[in-house]
């Protein structure tokens, strides 16, 4: 039996995952809950995941009284006395193509039968499942993402693929989201797969960020990578030099260009009641395209008068536009004259 042999297959569902008992000659130290491992059913393989790993004994009597410091007796009881679970969770199937005689990818609907041995998976696993850089078909752009838990072989996504359909990177904070994204958006465009249009909130993609691991070190964002491909734009220009982007554009919304459903996107944060949406509805109906900047610079008698054309409400209209005059502020928010 080839030493990356880990265990055997003892129980399970397709739901709940599958438990393997770990090799007498393997030690539980070795395992780790994230690791990949292959599964050889009579006829199909099971291309899984470590995802969880428990201590067993055969005979509660042991546990009443366990050797203690007799490394001896631990190794004689270890395998059939004590052993090690570990659950398994398979993730695809891998199928032969009778004709063909390839293995085919298939979303996992049956089981490895009892027993069925478990391996470590293997770089052509890896090939199989993640594809491999070296791919030379057209349709594809495979690129190099990192490597496994304890493994040193690549891993790679289609790019052309993942740019079809909406995806999201998940994870605990620090984990690694912002630089598993930054890397895939570094592959999207220096294979060309797709344009991105990037909303940078934390400014972490444009231009440099700044590693945690290794104190001061810092990674290089977007526009250092690929200046010609990349334009970065900005609300705050001054903010952007500072940080050391020298070519940035300088963005500004027009007033103009503030609708009614814009505002009532911020219903929440501004703490607007319907009647103040269903007032500011009936003011643009009558101000037309330059609604806000009429309305911002409206005097109390100005509202009084609206309002006594049977539009409106005085009360919600009043607090609306203290709520709006913040906008006023906003370095990025200007008037422009037509
Ligand atoms: N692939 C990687 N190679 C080297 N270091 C990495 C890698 N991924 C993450 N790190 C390190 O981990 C730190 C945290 O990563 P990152 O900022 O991407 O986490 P995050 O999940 O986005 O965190 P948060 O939830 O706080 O936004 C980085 O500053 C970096 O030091
Ligand atoms: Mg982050």
């Amino acid at each position: 039996m080839s030493n990356n042999h880990l265990g055997v297959i003892t129980q399970g569902s397709l739901s709940t995952g599958l438990e393997m008992k770990l090799s007498n000659d393997k030690s539980v130290e070795d395992i780790r809950v994230g690791k990949f491992v292959v599964i050889e059913g009579k006829k199909n393989r099971f291309f899984s995941m470590i995802t969880d790993l428990s201590l067993s004994s055969s005979n509660q009597k042991i546990l009443l009284d366990p050797p203690r410091n007799d490394d001896f007796i631990s190794e004689i009881l270890y395998g059939s006395g004590t052993f090690a679970t570990v659950n398994i969770q398979p993730m695809l199937m891998l199928e032969k193509n009778k004709q063909s005689n390839q293995e085919e990818l298939k979303p996992v609907k049956t089981l490895p039968s009892h027993f069925s041995s478990v391996f470590e998976a293997s770089e052509d696993d890896f090939k199989i499942v993640f594809g491999s850089e070296d791919d030379k078909n057209e349709d594809k752009k495979m690129f190099y993402i990192g490597q496994p838990l304890d493994m040193n072989i690549p891993v790679c996504i289609d790019l052309n693929k993942f740019v079809e359909r909406s995806n999201g990177i998940f994870g605990k904070s620090g984990t690694g989201k912002s630089f598993l994204t930054r890397l895939i958006l570094s592959g999207i465009i220096h294979k060309e797969a797709a344009v991105n249009l990037i909303f940078d909130m934390h400014n972490e993609y444009g231009w440099q960020a700044r590693s945690e691991n290794k104190g001061e070190f810092t990674v290089k964002g977007l526009k250092q990578l690929f200046n010609n491909k990349v334009e970065v734009f900005t609300l705050d220009k001054e903010s952007t030099q500072r940080r050391g982007i020298t070519h940035s554009h300088e963005l500004f919304i027009s007033m103009d260009q503030i609708e009614i459903e814009d505002i009532a996107l911020l219903k929440h944060e501004l703490n607007l009641s319907e009647a103040s949406i269903e007032s500011a509805i009936a003011l643009k109906e009558r101000e037309g395209k330059d609604w806000l900047k009429h309305f911002l610079n409206m005097t109390n008698e100005d509202i009084e008068e609206f309002v006594s054309t049977g539009k409106g409400h005085i009360g919600a209209l009043r607090s609306l536009q203290r709520k709006l005059q913040r906008i006023e502020s906003l370095k990025y928010v200007k008037i422009f004259c037509s």
